[in-house]
């Protein structure tokens, strides 16, 4: 895979690094274009020295695992599945398919499709204690906090999913989490919009049957054919991206040996943040906030004197244009074709326009991230903001367990407990006050 490996990344070599409180010297192997922390350790002022930690709040640059699921060129713009372009997989592959990939490393044949499809199927159902979880909370709930007690909640009723070690036990639960979620939305979005739960039969087209959940009032319910294909594709391009920050709160759970439910549920609150997958639903209150295009220079001037962010810009990874919002973008205009216009694209678009061109979002390298134009999909559905997170966790789930599946896996994986650097008071002691 040449794009893959930079040269930094094969070349072998050694960091010479000298120490100048000590005089010592000491050569820090590099491997794949990384030192071991761990290495960092031998460097101490003396014997009862700790030794020397690298300092690096937001995990900017420390890898915390090796994994061969997803990889992104930041700076080219590019995101692969197991080395398989995203544009591809979103222009021909179902979402299932893709949820194989990650979790399997190579794409179903179609017997282990039919399979695969079967089996996520008949795991749809949730338990009726779920149901009744779900229903005891206020409507005005967030459904992201909803979704995160549910999720939760299923590990009450599957207590062998704490039998990570094994993989049968571990792929049952995958199918499950994967097979509940579209289930779980709708439940919650039915409840929060007031409406009695309802169950249809899934069909296996995890996108239409997602949107079944969702909206169906009865079993004549036939989705439009092209918003059938914007959600498969919206699903796709939110299944996995790395070490994010809701990945890494799984991978983080995970490490403690805790069940899938749990882990999922940690994923699930890590992505509620708006400076992640919650930034979906910020962008549209943005937008609604800016109401006209006539008013998007005066609010591109507010964000650039600090009074706020623009939402569904800018990433950690991405220095370039992200590739899932070029392709939702796409797929947004597909969408309004079927459901009709949302005003708020020329509102989003000429914000875009104001920003691309502009020196303070240039020089930082901000570009449009997956939620610019994803918010606007779900809004053209009919969805209200709260749940467009649900949807990305819905598709998400599907990375957040095959990372999950690989830590499990990983013999050099271990707790997740970083150290710290202690700027606290020194010993002092306790004398009742008063
Ligand atoms: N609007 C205005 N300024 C920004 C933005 C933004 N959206 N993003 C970054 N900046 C500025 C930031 O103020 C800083 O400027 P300066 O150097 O003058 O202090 C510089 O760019 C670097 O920002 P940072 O906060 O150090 O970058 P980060 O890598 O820690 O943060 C981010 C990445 C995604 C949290 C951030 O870009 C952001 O807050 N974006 C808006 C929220 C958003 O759209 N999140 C979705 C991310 S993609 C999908 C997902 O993760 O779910």
């Amino acid at each position: 895979m040449p794009d893959v490996t930079t040269t930094s990344a094969i070349a072998t070599g050694h960091l010479a690094v000298q120490d100048s409180r000590t005089g010592k010297a000491y050569e820090l192997p590099i491997r794949e274009g990384a030192i071991r922390a761990t290495d960092l350790r031998q460097i101490k002022t003396d014997a009862k020295d700790f030794g020397l930690m690298s300092y690096d709040p937001g995990l900017v640059n420390t890898a915390a695992c090796r994994s061969a699921i997803t990889f992104i060129d930041g700076d080219a713009g590019k995101l692969w599945y197991r080395g398989y372009p995203i544009e591809e997989l979103a222009e021909g592959a179902t979402f299932l398919e893709v949820a194989y990939l990650l979790l399997h490393g190579e794409l179903p044949t179609p017997a282990q499709l039919d399979a695969w499809t079967q089996a996520v199927r008949a795991e749809s159902e949730v338990p009726d204690g779920i149901v009744a979880l779900v229903r005891s909370f206020p409507r005005e709930a967030h459904p992201m906090s909803v979704l995160l007690a549910a999720v939760g909640g299923l590990g009450a009723y599957h207590p062998e999913s704490k039998a990570i070690q094994q993989p049968e036990q571990r792929l049952r639960d995958i199918r499950r989490l994967i097979g509940v979620m579209p289930t779980l939305a709708g439940l919650i979005y039915r409840h929060l919009t007031g409406r009695e739960p309802r169950r249809f039969p899934a069909t296996g087209d995890y996108a239409r049957d997602l949107l079944t959940a969702l909206f169906a009032d009865d079993e004549q319910y036939t989705p439009d054919p092209r918003v059938v294909r914007a959600m498969n594709v919206l699903l796709i391009l939110h299944a996995d991206h790395e070490q994010n920050c809701s990945t890494n709160a799984v991978r983080n759970i995970g490490s403690a040996d805790t069940d899938p439910y749990s882990c999922i549920a940690g994923g699930v609150a890590a992505l509620y943040g708006p400076l992640h997958g919650g930034a979906n639903e910020a962008v549209l209150r943005m937008l609604h906030q800016i109401q006209t295009v006539d008013r998007v220079p005066g609010f591109v001037d507010r964000v650039k004197r600090g009074e706020g962010r623009l939402m569904g810009f800018g990433h950690r990874v991405y220095k370039n244009y992200d590739p899932r919002a070029r392709i939702i973008k796409r797929t947004a205009e597909e969408v309004f074709a079927a459901q009709g216009m949302n005003p708020l694209l020329d509102v989003a678009v000429a914000l875009e326009k104001v920003a691309l061109e502009d020196a303070y979002f240039i020089e930082r390298k901000l570009y449009p991230n997956v939620d610019f134009y994803s918010g606007l999909i779900y809004e053209a559905l009919g969805l209200p903001p709260g749940m467009f997170t649900v949807i990305f966790a819905v598709a998400r789930t599907s990375g957040w367990l095959a990372q999950w599946q690989e830590m499990v896996e990983d013999d050099e994986q271990k707790i997740a407990r970083p150290r710290q650097i202690y700027i606290g008071p020194g010993l002092r002691h306790y004398t009742p006050r008063g």
